[in-house]
């Protein structure tokens, strides 16, 4: 390059980036704008899409925000459960249930699939709805108290480009985490995905959960192992208080005690097991299903086999097999994944 265009290409390049700081200059910069980064949830082929709305993607910043929202007891600071965080309910070890008396503890394992939320469907529409009622019923969360810490006001612009923080940001953090919180590597996932291979009497429990033998599939339908419907399968035959379950939001006297079916995917991680906690083990759950069904109007018809009223029937060995099988909807990375955690 000989000197004349040296100093051309100077020139040039001075004017350019002269009129590049111009520009930038005439343009305010926002200070309240976002920085974010989307981010792609890890699924199978198999996984349906989930429900996720246009107006809050998923982002590496706001899944962030929402994982450090969960697990903080500032989220409950003057609320009705004082020194909570929602992770106090909700632990990673145990499919973010926790053992308990009276109403259990719903598992977060996919729920970037479900439009009902709670045992008896109260909440509907998306995970953004679900949380909001979390954060102005349940939590009552006291917005001013998370204005007022040094870090969150950076946090919630950077995800969501505001710099007023409101109820409808710290549920819609929320949501992208509650999102983010898949299951898809048990090792009946790896058997479907031919990386891994069941056991006879895991591939016998199998068979009989995917067909009329064991009739479980019409209900914990795959992948998900939930339809995320709502069924009475006969745990009583008369109905009061918070059982009368998804009645009490319908009032549809078919729905009494139908609720929502519960995701099988970590099952033996999260006893006790229906809405009221009342098996202990998943030998108990085994022995209800094949002989213990209550008999009502609203019972769902497929508790009991067509024309006869009778239940399953199941023998020991059925029974054990079928366990066997639940076992293997354990997904051990899920449930110590460091990046599902805590954050403190
Ligand atoms: C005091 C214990 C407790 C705390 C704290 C708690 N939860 Fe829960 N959570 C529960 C129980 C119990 C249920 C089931 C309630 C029902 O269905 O009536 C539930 C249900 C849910 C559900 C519905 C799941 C489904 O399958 O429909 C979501 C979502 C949820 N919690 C998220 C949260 C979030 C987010 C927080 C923090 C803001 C939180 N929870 C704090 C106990 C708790
Ligand atoms: C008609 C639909 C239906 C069928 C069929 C069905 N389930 Fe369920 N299952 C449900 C519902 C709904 C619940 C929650 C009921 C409640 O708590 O009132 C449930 C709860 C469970 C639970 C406890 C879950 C928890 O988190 O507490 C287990 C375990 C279970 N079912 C396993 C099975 C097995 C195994 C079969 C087949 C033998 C089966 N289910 C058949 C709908 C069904």
């Amino acid at each position: 390059m000989n000197k004349a265009s040296a100093a051309l290409l100077f020139l040039f390049l001075g004017l350019w980036l002269g009129t590049g700081c111009r520009h930038e200059a005439q343009e305010p910069v926002d200070p309240c704008a976002s920085g974010t980064t989307p981010l792609q949830l890890d699924l199978p082929a198999y996984a349906p899409p989930p429900v996720i709305p246009a107006d809050n993607p998923l982002t590496v910043e706001g899944v962030a925000l929402g994982r450090r929202l969960y697990y903080d007891t500032l989220l409950s600071l003057n609320g009705p459960y004082q020194g909570f965080a929602c992770a106090s309910c909700h632990h990673q070890d145990k499919a973010f249930t926790v053992p308990t008396a009276g109403t259990n503890v719903l598992s977060h394992a996919n729920l970037g699939w479900s439009t009902h939320f709670l045992w008896n469907g109260g909440v509907e529409g998306t995970l953004e709805d679900v949380m909001r009622f979390e954060v102005e019923e349940f939590f009552q969360v006291d917005i001013q108290a998370l204005r007022a810490r040094p870090e969150y006001p950076a946090l919630f612009r950077q995800a969501f480009g505001t710099c007023s923080i409101t109820a409808r940001e710290v549920a819609m953090a929320l949501a992208q985490w509650m999102r983010r919180i898949t299951s898809f590597n048990s090792r009946f996932d790896q058997y479907l995905r031919y990386e891994g291979t069941l056991s006879p009497q895991e591939l016998s429990g199998m068979n009989l959960f995917l067909t009329e033998a064991g009739d479980c599939f019409h209900c914990h339908s795959l992948p998900l192992m939930t339809d995320n419907a709502f069924h009475n399968i006969g745990l009583d035959s008369i109905f009061s208080g918070t059982g009368v379950g998804r009645y009490a939001v319908t009032g549809n006297p078919f729905d009494l005690g139908a609720f929502k079916t519960p995701t099988l995917r970590n099952i033996a991680q999260t006893a006790p097991y229906m809405h009221d906690g009342r098996f202990q083990t998943l030998e108990e759950v085994l022995a209800f299903y094949s002989g213990g069904v209550h008999h009502s109007p609203s019972l769902d018809p497929i508790m009991t086999k067509p024309g006869t009223g009778l239940t399953l029937g199941l023998t020991p060995q059925q029974k054990a097999d079928l366990v066997a099988f639940l076992h293997t909807l354990t997904d051990e990375d899920f449930l110590t994944d460091p990046a599902l955690g805590s954050p403190f």
